[in-house]
């Protein structure tokens, strides 16, 4: 099958049609694979879960605007459009789908797609609207594809459940599967912002996990959820990371705050080192 690079509606649209009249015919499955570029080990291995699923895959690059606040890092996100599209091609995506903004928010743009409840904790405390961003864009982008499937990371895990419950909520016939966090061999988990960190951060940085299986391994000791986050918090301080925003154990079904049970716990963080946010989070019993 030929790969395709294509930028509007109507050319992904063709692109689709002519992959499904191609071999495989009008029966063949297809995958999307949702990304904002900067496309990296992690990125590849949603690309290798969609072709486990799909007869054809389509990733997307679309640098969503909706979903950062004034103060964060939209303009200096980073892109890398020729050296993503030829990792993307390398990998055996057949359809790369990069739309502009014009595209995806044209002027008279005027909807918001919440997920209200999931999207009032955590990560969606500290960035008001960017779950509105998040659900709007995915749920666009699964509608223009029409996809039988679409791969997210458990990296981003709150942004799972929120797409998990938009596609359960509006009936979209669309299978959503996920992907482990990807790490790099210290355990740093994979992401775009990590090239914002300076040698010397990126090793504080890899300490964020060494922290969470620490606290794991000591939870087996039987110790309670709250001295969980209490450990968690002064390893962090002790190793440089000063600038919290949350540590917290909650339900990962749900995002539910725990009582006595810790059935279903996950513990996630969100902190910031030299200014760049960083999350994780990690099953607190390991399975
Ligand atoms: P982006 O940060 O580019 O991530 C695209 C996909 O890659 C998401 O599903 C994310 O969870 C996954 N991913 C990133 N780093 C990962 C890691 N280390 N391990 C596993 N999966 C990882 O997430 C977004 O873009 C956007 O919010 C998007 C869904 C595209 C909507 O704009």
């Amino acid at each position: 099958m030929k790969f395709e690079i294509v930028r509007s509606i109507r050319a992904l649209h063709a692109a689709i049609a002519r992959h499904r009249s191609g071999p495989l015919n009008s029966s063949a499955s297809l995958a999307l694979v949702p990304t904002m570029g900067a496309i990296h080990e992690a990125h590849e291995k949603l690309i290798d879960e969609a072709k486990k699923h799909a007869d054809i895959v389509i990733a997307s690059i679309f640098v969503n605007p909706k979903q950062f606040s004034q103060n964060e890092d939209f303009d200096n996100y980073p892109k890398s459009e020729e050296q993503d599209i030829e990792k993307l091609k390398s990998k055996g995506c057949n359809i790369v789908f990069i739309p502009n903004i014009d595209l995806m928010y044209p002027k008279d743009f005027d909807l918001n797609i919440s997920v209200p409840k999931l999207s009032s904790v955590l990560c969606g405390k500290s960035r008001p609207h960017h779950f509105e961003g998040v659900a709007t864009v995915v749920t666009k982008l699964l509608l223009l594809s029409n996809a039988d499937y679409a791969i997210f990371g458990e990296k981003d895990f709150q942004q799972l459940l929120i797409i998990k419950s938009l596609v359960k909520s509006l009936n979209i016939p669309c299978e959503i599967i996920s992907i482990k966090t990807v790490r790099e061999n210290n355990g740093l988990a994979i992401s775009s912002r990590n090239t914002y960190l300076s040698e010397k951060n990126k090793k504080i940085a890899r300490e964020i996990n060494i922290s969470l299986k620490d606290a794991i391994k000591n939870y087996k000791n039987k110790n309670s959820v709250s001295e969980i986050i209490h450990y968690i918090k002064e390893q962090f301080l002790i190793k440089g990371i000063k600038n919290i925003d949350y540590i917290e154990i909650r339900d990962e079904t749900n995002l539910n705050a725990l009582n006595n049970s810790i059935q279903n716990a996950r513990i996630f963080i969100a902190v910031y080192i030299d200014n760049v946010r960083l999350i994780d989070n990690m099953k607190l019993i390991i399975d």
